[in-house]
């Protein structure tokens, strides 16, 4: 298992802070930075840097069981939510199924296909925070385009069946589209596995990463004949071209993969940091993280009800992740008490979202609690 002590050494934030904020975003550590470092070293003398975009790529379809070419690169998350949308077709009469535990971007995309559609969005209500299996099987039906939800929910760490979830999906014949924004680098996915259509995720929370990096996994089958909003010289292969001075563009030839939602330059220095990032989470491996993830939340849950808090996240491992919400009066006024004691957490759905990475420690969470029973 791992050696969080020596590990800790790579997260000097942890000198300063008890960090407890990484579903908002993640402190950078030392591996992530200094790869970006050394990069830049090497392009402020325009030297040639070993950094290959294609290993990135590799990495990410490594983490989540995907073939290479079923990967694009995107900026963040959102980007991959609205490629999602604009890619799917609405019949008349057709409707997409999410849930009212949802961050923006996962519904906006398909509020915005409702300027164009009449698709109807139906909501799956979620009942003391809990979003259940009959429900899902109630709202879908064989006018279901797609089932539209993070694997995690932002404001109480719902873990969402995803093997269920697409058993439901594509028994109608519908796709199932996954924002794994808050659950990329804390917890095992395997789009296989699990049934996974369209994923898209940034790097810069759970997947130790910087902002500006993100991935779009799209299942082969799904990216061949799908229409791009935008394109450019990156969707098409421009393998071809390599020794040509002057493109063929009398005709659009995408690539048959997911890379054809790609369109020019990604910020590469971004993907510097996330390969890094990808490395560094792999080593240690995602599932010792994701044990040790789940043990430190299990360990608030069970100190908070010791304390008479009250949870509005769910204790079921199975529907647990790094995400820990105590509901509390006036939030965002000890979020910023908290904060002044060098204390990072967030203010959500009118509690406190507590959401531990695999480095932090059970003494951080108790003087997160005495802290805040002090409030
Ligand atoms: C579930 C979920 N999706 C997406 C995002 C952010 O998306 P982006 O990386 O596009 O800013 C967040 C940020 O909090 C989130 O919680």
């Amino acid at each position: 298992m791992v050696n969080i002590e020596k590990i800790r050494d790579q997260f000097p934030i942890t000198k300063k802070k008890i960090y407890l904020n990484h579903a908002g975003t993640s402190p950078l550590c030392k591996p992530v930075a200094e790869a970006m470092q050394a990069y830049l070293a090497k392009r402020i003398m325009q030297e040639e840097s070993e950094f290959e975009l294609e290993d990135c790529r590799r990495l990410f379809a490594g983490l989540v069981n995907a073939q290479l070419d079923e990967i694009a690169l995107i900026p963040n998350t959102s980007t991959g939510m609205n490629i999602a949308a604009n890619m799917l077709q609405y019949p008349s009469g057709s409707n997409i199924v999410t849930t009212d535990l949802e961050f923006p971007s996962v519904v906006y995309p398909w509020l915005r296909s409702q300027m164009k559609s009449k698709v109807e969005i139906r909501y799956v209500r979620n009942v003391d925070g809990c979003l259940r299996q009959q429900d899902y099987e109630k709202a879908v039906d064989d006018k279901t385009v797609a089932v539209v939800v993070s694997h995690v929910e932002y404001s109480n760490g719902f873990r969402n069946n995803l093997r269920a979830l697409a058993e439901i999906t594509h028994e109608h014949g519908a796709v199932l589209i996954v924002d794994a924004c808050q659950s990329a680098g804390a917890l095992k996915i395997d789009v296989k596995s699990q049934g996974i259509d369209l994923l898209a995720t940034s790097t810069y929370k759970w997947l130790l990463g910087p902002s500006g990096a993100g991935f779009l996994f799209v299942r082969e089958e799904l990216a061949a004949g799908a229409e791009p909003v935008f394109v450019g010289w990156a969707s098409v292969n421009h393998e071809l071209f390599k020794t040509v001075d002057l493109w063929e563009n009398r005709e659009l030839k995408l690539v048959d993969t997911a890379v054809r939602f790609e369109t020019g330059t990604p910020s590469i220095l971004s993907y510097v940091g996330a390969a890094a990032a990808l490395k560094f989470i792999m080593e240690i491996g995602v599932e010792n993280i994701e044990k040790r993830i789940m043990d430190l939340t299990g360990h608030l849950i069970e100190r908070l009800r010791q304390e008479g808090f009250k949870l509005q996240t769910l204790e079921q491992p199975e529907h647990r992740s790094g995400i820990v919400n105590v509901k509390t009066e006036n939030p965002v006024e000890k979020v910023e008490n908290l904060q002044r004691k060098n204390i990072a957490v967030s203010a959500r759905m009118n509690g406190i979202r507590v959401s531990p990475h695999f480095y932090n420690t059970e003494e951080e969470l108790e003087k997160f609690i005495a802290e805040l029973k002090s409030l």
